[in-house]
């Protein structure tokens, strides 16, 4: 069946198989910041926003996504200047293997749109759904406080 979708702001148009995951589709045309650990929505690694809200593309039907608005960390950098969220995890030690990377950066955009000003136990609940195994998690918390002080102004990268 055919299907149309934009991502990071690109339309796409191509067929699928009525069975396969968004997931799937988006790294057979080229998002491969998208990321496949647990397959079975247990991890974040594949988190991908839908319309701004993140979800698990590994648990999520491709022809579901017909006419909808994906974003992937592939549009996150503006040119070779990364986003804030993306300095940030850099500057705390938050990405030692990188593979819950792109998962992270997703979460933490979704939840930065939504609350700009995010308690550390907000933080905390926004990305408990995205498991780390190797950073122990509070670099990437504090990534994404450092990040939001940087979108509202109060610091410099
Ligand atoms: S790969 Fe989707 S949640 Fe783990
Ligand atoms: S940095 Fe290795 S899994 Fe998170």
């Amino acid at each position: 069946m055919r299907i149309a979708f934009t991502v990071n702001g690109r339309l796409h148009e191509l067929d699928i198989d009525p069975g396969e995951y968004l997931l799937e589709v988006l790294r057979r045309i080229g998002y491969k910041s998208v990321r496949r650990s647990c397959n079975s929505a247990s991890c974040g690694t594949c988190t991908v926003l839908l319309n701004g809200k993140p979800i698990l593309s590994c648990s999520t039907f491709a022809v579901s996504v017909d006419g909808q608005n994906i974003e992937t960390v592939e549009g996150m950098a503006d040119g070779d200047k990364l986003h804030p969220i993306q300095e940030a995890i850099l500057e705390e030690g938050g990405a030692q293997c990188g593979y819950c990377i792109p998962g992270v950066v997703m979460t933490g955009e979704a939840l930065l749109r939504e609350n700009p000003d995010p308690s550390d136990e907000e933080i905390r609940l926004a990305l408990n759904g995205n498991i780390c195994r190797c950073t122990g998690y509070e670099p990437q918390n504090r990534a994404i406080k450092k990040a939001a002080q940087v979108m509202r102004g109060e610091i410099d990268e």
